[in-house]
């Protein structure tokens, strides 16, 4: 099973990207993430969608051959960030060939702040419905980055782990379910 992940952040100390990579290592044997490269592509421009340069395309392919996305973003601003809102818009053009509909998705992220992301991602929510992703709706992982939530090799300590196990196995087998049988 693969899932495209995409983390909305660019930042190299990337708290959502260390929580992506730390993800990683709760999943089961057969199971790999690929990593959007979203801060590769241009900003959306309507009359250059039918000639995709080729990170548009890459982006396009990953997606296409995933079998769930899985979305790990900041809050900026109370919403989500402009360069993931720029990937969603590029995958979902020229209309009748976007590569979203149907795909499994799940959301999730991690602030310094309280509310965890909470509004970020109910604005995500919003965007995916209209994509016609079908998105898991419970456990929600509203995570607030405290010191120590990271050991040394990247990973979750104990606690938050077998909190973010549940998620990860919520959401593996809710895209199980969309699988062609
Ligand atoms: C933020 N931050 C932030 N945090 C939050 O909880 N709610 C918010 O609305 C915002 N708004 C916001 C706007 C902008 C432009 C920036 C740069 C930051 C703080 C944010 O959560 C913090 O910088 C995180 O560390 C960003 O995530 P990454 O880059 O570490 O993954």
């Amino acid at each position: 099973m693969k899932i495209a992940v995409f983390v909305g952040s660019l930042r190299k100390d990337s708290i959502n990207r260390r929580l992506a990579l730390a993800l990683e290592k709760l999943l089961p044997s057969g199971v790999t993430f690929a990593y959007a490269d979203i801060g590769s592509l241009p900003l959306f421009n309507q009359d250059e969608e039918n000639n995709p340069v080729p990170s548009v395309t890459a982006l396009r392919e990953l997606v296409a051959s995933a079998d769930g996305v899985l979305f790990v973003t900041p809050e900026f601003n109370r919403s989500i960030p402009g360069v993931l809102k720029n990937a969603l818009d590029h995958g979902s053009r020229p209309a009748g060939k976007g590569v979203w509909r149907n795909k499994p998705a799940a959301v999730l992220g991690m602030s310094p702040g309280a509310a965890g992301t909470a509004m970020a991602q109910q604005h995500l929510r919003n965007v995916l419905a209209f994509l016609n992703m079908p998105t898991l709706g419970q456990p929600e992982m509203f995570l607030q980055m405290r010191e120590g939530m990271f050991d040394d090799n990247g990973a979750l300590g104990e606690a938050s782990a077998a909190h973010v196990q549940k998620f990860v196995d919520a959401y593996l087998a809710w895209v199980t379910q969309f699988q062609p049988q």
